[in-house]
């Protein structure tokens, strides 16, 4: 029972650590330009999500500079976030990717 609860706990802290690496992303780099589900200067998250591979995703953030023409945009004004690390950029996808309607 001991060890039941502890693995429990081990779980949701991992959880919840990968959760505020988006976070803390998301509200240091995105969210002046980005939101949710709502329209801001940039598309929502879940207009993305919902047309958008991961590889599409992470292209666009390391370098909006070649990806914009791809994605359809006439101008890019999206800085490039290429110092993110994997870690931070796996979670901010995986985030972005959360918003997809579920079919
Ligand atoms: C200064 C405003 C700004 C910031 C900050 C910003 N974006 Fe953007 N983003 C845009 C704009 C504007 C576009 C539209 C395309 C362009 O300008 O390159 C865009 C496009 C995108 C797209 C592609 C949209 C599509 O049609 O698929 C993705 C993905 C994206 N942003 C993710 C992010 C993420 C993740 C962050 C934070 C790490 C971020 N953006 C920060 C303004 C911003």
């Amino acid at each position: 029972m001991k060890y039941f609860l502890a693995s429990i706990l081990v779980f949701v802290t991992i959880v919840f650590a990968k959760d505020s690496v988006a976070m803390k992303v998301f509200h240091t780099y995105c969210w002046g330009c980005h939101h949710q589900t709502a329209q801001a200067f940039g598309p929502s998250f879940r207009k993305i999500a919902n047309k958008r591979k991961r590889d599409e995703i992470i292209a666009q953030i390391l370098s909006p500079k070649d990806m914009y023409k791809k994605l359809g945009y006439r101008r890019n004004s999206m800085p490039s976030f290429n110092d993110l690390n994997a870690t931070q950029i796996n979670a901010i996808v995986t985030y972005i990717l959360s918003f997809k309607d579920k079919k």
